[in-house]
């Protein structure tokens, strides 16, 4: 039967072996260092009222514009697939009131697919994953600082090399308005040297502006009014108090006066981290302090700071060796019928030993079951053909040595453990 064949859809992606298992592992890494901050991890549903994130990310941003994955369900509801991870965290926290039922600290992380609509192109998808981190209830500048060490002692655990801090302060709601008062001045006064882009937002969202990656735009970005002068005390004094407790922790930053970031919750301090092997334009890391959004969803007025990795990001920056899995060891070869009942034994007593192991119940050839055995790179194949099911034994075919003998299982599982411990590479 020959039928019609189909695509993951655009902008999606299938994650296959060995990525999976890479991935795993940066994934486990992340969540044993987390736990060392004191993060737990919260899951949450992959769609949300769309509401949610209109209030929480923000009207005017792209997300909410132009790239939510927007629905109505069978029973009319509104709904959108996650297009981030903190609205969410927060929605459960206040659902949950976990202000008054758990303890402190009320800082949790997230593991999972986000969905934007957007241009697919390298380092950008419609469905991508993000390892997130959310501390609520602290607002303290050092607290922003140990989100930021976390975040690049994370990057750089797992094989990220160059990582590179980019630090602003996007100052508050009391600050804020007489900058981008400024900011909308000095846009007007340029505004035939925008690109249609920038022209469109530089009343709405005149901070986005600065973010244009748009080459011809970056002359009159370079001559933009900075917040520097703009910021309150209360901005100032947190800025700075963040950037000495980052000297304290040995984090290297750098100043970036106009980095800003894509959801209009943050407040004061904004981050993002690169690395090599992306372009300049993709952050890996970003993040910041969305002191206001929780009380925004209906919570308390408890302040949060936070940073998401894209995972597909990451991924792509990580040297190969520094996530290599070991395979299949074993492959047990039964080459009648009748044997495939000592093989299916067979593997699982070696699995047992903790060996990834596995029988080729498909009976053919020696020729054949060496071909495959040779093909998944296993140490040993066990054969078993009517002489060994007649003797009680397992011809055990060394492949790397090219060495084969007929043992009683024992002595066959005895030879497999050994050469195997001694092979494994103490780390
Ligand atoms: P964000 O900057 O929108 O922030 O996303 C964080 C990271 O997710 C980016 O730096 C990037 O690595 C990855 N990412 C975003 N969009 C895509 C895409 N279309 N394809 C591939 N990767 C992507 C947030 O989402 C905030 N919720 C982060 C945060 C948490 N702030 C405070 N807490």
């Amino acid at each position: 039967m020959s039928g019609k064949t189909y695509q993951a859809p655009r902008g999606t992606s299938d994650l296959l072996p060995p990525d999976t298992e890479r991935w795993a592992r940066v994934e486990a890494a992340a969540r044993d260092l987390f736990r060392l901050y004191g993060f737990r991890e919260v899951r949450t549903p992959i769609f949300e009222a769309r509401e949610l994130f209109e209030r929480g990310i923000g009207e005017t941003t792209d997300i909410v514009e132009k790239q939510m994955y927007v629905f109505q369900d069978r029973g009319g509801d509104w709904l959108a697939l996650r297009p981030e991870g903190t609205a969410s965290v927060l929605r459960a926290f206040v659902e949950h009131r976990l202000d008054q039922t758990a303890p402190p600290p009320y800082r949790y992380f997230y593991v999972g697919p986000m969905f934007r609509h957007e241009r697919p192109q390298r380092g950008r998808y419609r469905q991508f994953h993000q390892i997130g981190v959310e501390a609520l209830g602290e607002s303290a500048p050092e607290v922003d600082a140990e989100v930021i060490a976390l975040g690049w002692e994370f990057l750089r655990h797992v094989g990220a090399r160059d990582v590179q801090v980019e630090l602003n302060s996007i100052g508050c709601s009391a600050c804020r308005p007489a900058y981008q008062a400024a900011l909308r001045a000095y846009w007007q006064t340029h505004a035939d040297e925008l690109c249609p882009d920038c022209r469109r937002r530089m009343d709405r969202n005149p901070l986005r502006v600065l973010d244009c990656k748009n080459e011809g735009c970056q002359a009159v970005l370079r001559g933009a009014p900075v917040i520097d002068a703009y910021w309150c005390d209360a901005c100032r004094t947190h800025f700075e108090a963040v950037q000495t407790a980052l000297s304290a922790l040995d984090v290297p930053y750098v100043r970036n006066a106009r980095l800003v970031r894509g959801l209009d919750y943050y407040m004061r301090t904004a981050f993002e981290m690169t690395a090599a092997g992306l372009g300049a334009q993709n952050a890996v890391l970003g993040g910041g302090r969305y002191d206001g959004l929780l009380r925004a969803l209906g919570g308390p007025d408890w302040p949060g700071v936070g940073f998401a990795i894209g995972m597909e990001r990451l991924m792509a920056v990580l040297p190969e060796a520094a996530h290599s899995v070991p395979g299949l060891a074993v492959m047990f070869l039964p080459l009648t019928e009748a044997a495939r009942g000592v093989a299916l034994q067979g593997v699982q007593t070696v699995r047992r030993l903790g060996v990834p192991a596995w029988a080729r119940m498909d009976v053919g050839s020696v020729k054949s079951g060496l071909r495959s055995a040779h093909r998944a790179g296993v140490r040993f194949a066990v054969i078993l053909g009517d002489d060994e099911l007649r003797a009680g034994r397992w011809t055990v075919r060394d492949m790397q040595a090219s060495l084969q003998q007929t043992l009683s299982p024992e002595e066959a599982v005895e030879v497999i453990r050994r050469a195997l411990s001694l092979d494994t590479p103490r780390t």
